[in-house]
């Protein structure tokens, strides 16, 4: 009978024999399938791997830390950290567009990367935390759509230039299975039930130009909203939830005194693949509890509203 721990038996020997005595790196994110896969790797083949991570300045709070902590620190895993957030936000200074926020993005992603592999000597392989559903997909692109919507960026194109092999050990499954594999190697839950994020980050929820002082705002907002989120335990009844900064100021009243300060919205939605989705129905106690907090406890926020949108017509993120 099929079992998970059976697959990573097997997957670990296939990754021994691919790999031989060569060297492995790989592209951590801090999300769910670069996580798996990296742990995989490293319990198949231990120090040969070394996992590249670029902080693009445009994460969550407390994210770029957690990834350094439980992989460097907890699992022992060599981790180049590369902290990229100057390069990053000097190059989306002044962008508004959302395409180009998301072409600039992908662009570095693939520099920065690049850079540190170098820096390293190079090696005989790459690992990608390909799902069975991307595969698909790439196949499917062919006949798929004429009107790009957004564009993805991952590392396509990649391993070709850097003339490197792929390591693709998740390829087979599906996102369910990839998170019961993340359980089965220890990874902890807060990583494996970790909702999905866009390459782009808090960029793309920054409708508008992007700096340090509106992406902490967010940050203040977002981590309330979800903190509360977790402890009403409807984290796992949710496919993503996010705050997004308006780039509009709006009269508030606090004490005796006039605000005049930015709004955001909350979104929530569920879906079973992010190509369709539906709004999650809070109660409206939980939504008036996230709203009075964030404008009590954020200062520059006095709106709060929360998106109503499904999609399609809209999208989950906002750019
Ligand atoms: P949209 O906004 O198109 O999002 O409804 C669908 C799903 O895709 C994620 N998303 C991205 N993921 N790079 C990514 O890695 C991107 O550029 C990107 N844009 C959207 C989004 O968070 C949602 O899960």
């Amino acid at each position: 009978t099929w079992t998970m721990a059976g697959f990573r038996d097997m997957e670990i020997e296939r990754i021994r024999k691919q790999v031989g005595d060569g060297r492995v790196i790989c592209g951590l994110s801090g999300g769910v399938d670069s996580s798996v896969a990296a742990k995989l790797i490293h319990d198949a083949i231990g120090d040969q791997l070394i996992c590249i991570f670029v902080d693009p300045g445009i994460l969550r709070a407390g994210e770029a830390d957690e990834v350094v902590k439980t992989f460097r620190g907890r699992f022992n895993i060599r981790l180049v950290h590369r902290d990229a957030s100057d390069l990053f936000l000097t190059a989306l200074e002044g962008v508004t567009d959302p395409e180009i926020k998301r072409k600039t993005i992908g662009r570095l992603f693939v520099e920065v990367f690049e850079e540190e592999a170098a820096k390293l000597g190079g090696a005989q392989f790459l690992a990608q935390g390909t799902l069975y559903p991307d595969v698909i997909e790439s196949v499917s692109f062919t006949g798929g759509p004429s009107v790009t919507i957004k564009s993805h960026h991952n590392v396509g194109g990649l391993p070709e230039r850097m003339n490197m092999k792929l390591v693709e050990p998740l390829r087979e499954l599906f996102k369910d299975e990839v998170r019961a594999l993340g359980r089965e190697l220890g990874i902890p839950e807060s990583i494996v039930g970790r909702h999905p994020f866009p390459g782009p980050g808090l960029a793309i929820r920054i409708p508008g130009r992007i700096d340090r002082e509106k992406l902490d705002l967010l940050r203040k907002v977002d981590a309330i909203y979800l903190e509360e989120i977790r402890n009403a335990g409807l984290y796992d009844a949710i496919w993503q939830a996010f705050a997004v900064l308006l780039p509009v100021r709006t009269v508030g009243v606090m004490g005796d005194g006039r605000t005049y300060d930015q709004a955001c919205a909350l979104r929530a939605v569920t879906s079973t693949d992010g190509m369709t989705a539906e709004v999650y129905p809070f109660d409206f106690a939980f939504l008036n509890r996230v709203a009075s907090r964030i404008v009590n406890e954020v200062r520059g926020i006095n709106r709060v509203t929360y998106d109503i949108t499904s999609k399609p017509p809209g999208t989950i993120e906002w750019e």
